[in-house]
């Protein structure tokens, strides 16, 4: 297929890039740059011996998607484009609303304008809030989401599954990313945050290159075995594979389809610490803070929607994530 990836230079556009390539896919990318760079795609030829073409566009202007459309021959667009950081959506809600959602709506138009009806979107595990249900399967329902950008997913959702159903010959699929981590194998691509990062694995990344001092531990004093957050990290090359994966639905009726994408297994902050130094052989300095306002005790999937409907599921265990991490921090940090 001619699959348009939006954001297609970042962290998780990219390693779905290299996979939809592999699999025998014509990719072409959309990105701003805002938050990439476009050696990325240099990096994504040397892997794959193929190089996407690309466009410099933004989605807040609809003008300047036109001629992605106009110039190719595109018949699914899969969604990455977007503002991510948490913290920042706080303080600029104005910004997120208006790229995340606005650009997004600009998007749908051009694709309903182009005749393009197949549309995979990136969503987070955010819009479950603090689940009801754990392992959360995907008719938990959507919980209360504490910041702007985990509001925007929750938006976007409902944006996207109300035209549906007034345009019943497309297919939307909603993808609920858990916590990716890890990189291509090849150390050629992976994340690379602005600034000091809030996530945990480039944090910690930070640490053992050198450039943060101790990994703060957000609170010991959730209810999980350790007391330390459980979170379900997934790599990101088996979340890039469960986009390839997706692409079969398309033979399928049209609809809303919605899939939990993740590994199943919950493991704490401090699990992951340790994972980290036995499978690198390193320490990691750390120290118990305060709770971070907005974390949950526990969050990870139920998979086995997307393993029974895709024959998707993810392979990498916590080591391979935790190597691979490594081997891109040590080359690009
Ligand atoms: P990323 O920041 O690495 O990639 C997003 C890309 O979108 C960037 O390259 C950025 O330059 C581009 N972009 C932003 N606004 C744009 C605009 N207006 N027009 C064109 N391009 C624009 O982020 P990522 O981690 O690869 O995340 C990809 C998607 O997955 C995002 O929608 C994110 O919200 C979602 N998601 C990520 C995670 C995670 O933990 N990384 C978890 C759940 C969901
Ligand atoms: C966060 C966001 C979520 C977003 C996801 C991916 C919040 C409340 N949630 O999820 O909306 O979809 O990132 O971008 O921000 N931790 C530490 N020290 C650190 C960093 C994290 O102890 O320096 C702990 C956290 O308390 C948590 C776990 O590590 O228990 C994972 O945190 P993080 O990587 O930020 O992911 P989430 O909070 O799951």
């Amino acid at each position: 297929m001619n699959i348009l990836v939006t954001g297609g230079t970042g962290y998780i556009g990219s390693h779905t890039c290299v996979e939809l390539i592999n699999a025998g896919h014509d990719v072409i990318v959309f990105d701003n740059l805002s938050n990439s760079k476009e050696t990325c795609l240099d990096r994504i030829f040397e892997i794959t011996g193929k190089r996407p073409k690309f466009y410099c566009a933004d989605m807040r202007d609809t003008d300047s998607m036109r001629p992605v459309f106009q110039e190719n021959n595109i018949e699914a667009v899969i969604h990455f484009a977007g503002l991510k950081a948490v913290g920042e959506s706080v303080a600029k809600p104005w910004e997120y609303y208006y790229n995340n959602v606005v650009g997004s709506l600009n998007l749908l138009s051009v694709m309903k304008e182009f005749n393009v009806k197949k549309l995979v979107f990136s969503s987070s595990a955010t819009v479950y809030g603090d689940p009801a249900i754990i392992p959360i399967t995907e008719e938990c329902p959507l919980g209360t989401t504490t910041n702007p950008y985990g509001e925007t997913k929750k938006m976007l959702e409902r944006i996207f599954s109300d035209f549906q159903k007034a345009n019943p010959d497309w297919y939307i699929m909603l993808l609920r990313y858990f916590n990716p981590i890890g990189a291509h194998e090849s150390g050629l691509i992976g994340e690379e945050p602005n600034g000091i990062p809030n996530n945990l694995m480039p944090y910690i990344m930070q640490v053992v290159v050198g450039k943060l001092p101790y990994l703060r531990v957000f609170g010991n004093d959730y209810k999980t075995h350790d007391g330390t957050g459980v979170r379900d990290y997934i790599h990101v090359v088996d979340l890039a594979k469960g986009h390839v994966a997706v692409m079969k639905k398309f033979e399928d009726a049209p609809g809303v389809y919605i899939y939990n994408l993740g590994t199943g297994i919950g493991y704490s902050v401090l699990d992951i610490v340790k994972a980290f130094e036995k499978a690198n052989d390193i320490e990691i300095p750390y120290q118990i803070v305060e709770r971070r306002p907005g974390d949950i005790d526990a969050c990870y999937s139920d998979p086995s929607k997307a393993e029974r409907e895709l024959g998707w599921e993810a392979q990498y265990d916590l080591e391979k994530m935790c190597k691979d991490s490594y081997n891109f921090a040590k080359k690009a940090l």
